[in-house]
């Protein structure tokens, strides 16, 4: 089981550089799946999210190969005009995103049998407006035995209002209404930056799309897709993670290849905090010389702060100046992290979906562990800030949506290694 070793104290300083989002190349690798041909995506990121979406894609009958370009990673995607439908249990339940092999698969199958997915431990994530939403576009689905079975003799158009935007129902009912006959609206559709970049390789491969970047996606099916060459947008969630890590270290990080826009009301509280944020063509410098003050939190789907960065927001507060609230209004389980982050002497307490976060001027080191992506590189985070050794295991969490990061934390002054077993005994 290995580990991450943080030793405290470092004010991170230096420059890094973010790839495509996680969130948006498993869905664009999905639906690689609609257009027969080679499909490429550039903007790779080497995670192993990535590698086992890889296999499932090998799995459904493509072939795929990866490369660089300008030292950045891409793959092609070959789609066979015949694919299989059946995403198996034992590659679909290592990642939540697999489950955007759902819409693509009933639009080129027009049948899919799809293990119901694993992922993040970050509480109950149903399913129901994806099945209702593909229901409304004429599919039939039922639950059996772990499997998602769902058959759509005929996809056609409708109006669908989802219930709260959520963002893999959006990608799901997407995918499918590009092939269903006539038109489609979904309303109160999710609208995050990687919906859009879907979008957006979705009409490069052909599709009829309007009101891309809005709360209503109006869709004209096709007869079909042709394959397309894309770059991935950027990972938000990695760049606000720098972002959130200078602000706690008192540190000076520039990202580059990052849309500093996605990240608006996250960079907002870091300058409220008392960071300065300067926004630049490629990306935004955050640097801080100070303790930095309490902020509030409220996660919400996008343009509200996201619900991945929350972690990382109260390992800043934790060593802030004041006390904060966060409310939490995506996902109740992500407080298990308050418990892990209490061990190194945190002060916060949770109630629900809100946690108050007192701050105090330092943290100190303890074995850890993460309980999923965020939660672990919120851990380290806190390592970074607490005096002594702090060690954070299940990195394998980290490995799914972060690239080489105690390699990028090094470089920017970090004393951390990755060891095979913990070394605080037990
Ligand atoms: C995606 C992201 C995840 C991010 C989340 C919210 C991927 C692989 N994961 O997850 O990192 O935290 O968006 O930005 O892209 N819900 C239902 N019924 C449904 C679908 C969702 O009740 O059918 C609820 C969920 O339980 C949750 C909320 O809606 O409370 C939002 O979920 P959703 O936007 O669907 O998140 P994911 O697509 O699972």
């Amino acid at each position: 089981m290995q580990v991450l070793r943080v030793t405290g104290g470092a004010r991170l300083h230096g420059a890094v550089d973010v790839v495509g989002a996680k969130n948006s190349v498993l869905k664009l690798m999905a639906a690689a799946l609609l257009a027969p041909g080679d499909n490429r995506i550039g903007n790779l990121p080497a995670i192993s999210d990535v590698a086992i979406m890889r296999q499932l894609l090998e799995r459904l009958g493509c072939t795929v190969t990866e490369s660089a370009h300008d030292a950045v990673d891409q793959v092609t995607i070959r789609t066979p005009a015949q694919l299989n439908h059946e995403a198996p249990y034992e590659l679909v339940r290592k990642i939540r995103g697999s489950i955007c092999v759902l819409g693509p698969l009933l639009a080129r199958t027009r049948r899919a049998k799809v293990a119901l997915p694993g992922g993040d431990a970050i509480g109950s994530r149903p399913l129901d407006m994806h099945f209702a939403g593909l229901e409304r576009l004429g599919a039939e689905i039922r639950v059996e035995h772990g499997y998602i079975v769902a058959e759509a003799p005929d996809l056609r158009g409708a109006s669908i209002w989802l219930d709260f935007p959520s963002v893999g129902a959006t990608e799901n009912i997407l995918t499918a209404a590009v092939l269903a006959k006539g038109t489609t609206v979904i309303d109160n559709a999710a609208r995050e930056p990687e919906i859009v970049d879907l979008c957006r390789m979705l009409v490069g491969m052909g599709a009829q799309i309007d009101g891309i970047g809005s709360s209503t996606l109006e869709i004209n099916g096709v007869d079909g897709l042709t394959a397309t060459s894309h770059d991935a947008v950027p990972d938000r969630i990695v760049a606000g993670t720098w972002a959130l890590a200078a602000l706690a270290t008192r540190g000076d990080i520039t990202v580059r290849g990052a849309v500093a826009h996605h990240l608006d009301i996250a960079l907002d509280k870091v300058a409220q905090s008392g960071g300065d944020v300067e926004v630049l063509a490629d990306g935004f410098r955050v640097a801080m010389d100070r303790r930095p003050k309490s902020f509030d939190v409220v996660t919400l789907p996008y343009p509200g702060l996201a619900t991945d960065l929350q972690p990382q927001a109260i390992a800043a507060l934790a060593v802030a100046d004041g006390t904060a609230m966060i409310t939490e209004n995506l996902f109740e389980a992500r407080f298990m992290f308050c418990d892990e982050i209490a061990r190194m002497g945190a002060d916060v307490r949770t109630d629900g979906h809100h946690a108050v976060v007192r701050g105090r001027e330092r943290l100190s080191g303890a074995p850890v562990r993460a309980t999923d992506i965020r939660a672990g590189v919120g851990l380290v985070i806190a390592g970074l800030v607490a005096d002594g050794i702090t060690e954070v295991a299940e990195v394998h969490h980290i490995d799914r949506g972060y690239v080489r990061f105690e390699e990028q934390l090094r470089s920017l002054g970090a004393d951390v290694e990755r060891l095979e077993s913990t070394s605080f005994g037990g």
